[in-house]
């Protein structure tokens, strides 16, 4: 169980916050109902991370996430999980029209899914949207640095906030606080700038490829778990190598199916018998 976290109720927004500057904050993605049960006694916050799109449904960014993928597997983690927060990241496309539409998207995800926060991107354009949600009921986890579904204004999944670029990154996290955001997503900025505004802001930061001097970290789980081929960035360790494990098991299942090895006599029922 984690650190300063009673069991025996969900964390709630307020929870999180009151961490600030405390015990790290232990956050990770989770998608479907046995992953969450795997990381909910370990974790503070579950994300459900529109990350789903290309780690679940093989998409080739998150900008083709739907509010009704988010809410299917939301449903899915909020099953398999009692302990830890559970946010939902509102999907490109479906809250930046402005408050109105981001209200009606994330009330959407709440009532559907028993999430107690969504997650969006962007800090000083989003600070109206940020400030319309918390007054209306809906705890906000904002996300700035890197925010991926803007990665075709960024021109890639480029480290964002280095030289004069930190002014902008600095004020994104500063905006979305004052605005009422209860903590933040610091994606992929320099070092020193991650220690910087987890110093400025009065709420929790939550880094991923931002270091340890964040007040909590954030990784996608397929790749800390080596589910999710093909991609390594730099700021994730791979704490196992499921995908190879699970390789070597289907190769093994398959051999077997052909050498007539599976099934084998425990696996089969007699005439008569139990089962
Ligand atoms: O979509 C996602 O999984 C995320 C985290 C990586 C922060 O936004």
């Amino acid at each position: 169980m984690s650190a300063n976290a009673p069991s025996s109720r969900r964390l709630s927004p307020p929870d999180i916050l009151a961490r600030k500057g405390g015990a790290p904050i232990v956050c990770l993605t989770a998608y479907t109902t046995p992953i969450a049960r795997i990381a909910d006694p370990h974790c503070d916050i579950l994300l459900v991370g529109d990350s789903l799109g290309m780690v679940v449904h093989g998409l080739p960014s998150t900008l083709g996430v739907t509010l009704e993928m988010m809410i299917l597997h939301g449903r899915a983690v909020q099953r398999g999980s009692s302990h830890a927060l559970l946010v939902i990241d509102l999907p490109f496309g479906s809250y930046e029209e402005g408050p109105e539409q981001a209200f009606r998207s994330a009330a959407r995800v709440m009532q559907e899914t028993g999430a107690g926060a969504v997650k969006l991107e962007g800090g000083q354009h989003m600070a109206e949207t940020i400030a319309f949600l918390v007054a209306r009921g809906i705890p906000v986890m904002a996300h700035v640095g890197l925010t991926p579904q803007a990665v075709n204004v960024f021109g890639g999944y480029k480290v964002q906030g280095r030289a004069a670029d930190a002014a902008r990154v600095r004020a994104d996290a500063r905006v979305a606080a004052q605005a009422g955001a209860f903590s933040v997503v610091l994606e992929k900025v320099p070092e020193r700038l991650a220690r910087e505004i987890s110093e400025d802001i009065a709420i929790p930061t939550i880094g991923i490829g931002a270091s340890a001097a964040c007040d909590g970290q954030v990784l996608v789980i397929d790749d800390m778990l080596g589910l999710f081929a093909g991609f390594h960035p730099k700021f994730v360790r791979r704490y196992a190598e499921l995908g190879q494990l699970a390789d070597a098991a289907v190769a093994a299942y398959a051999e077997d199916v052909r050498a007539r090895r599976f099934p084998g006599p425990d696996h089969v029922f007699a005439d008569d018998g139990p089962g």
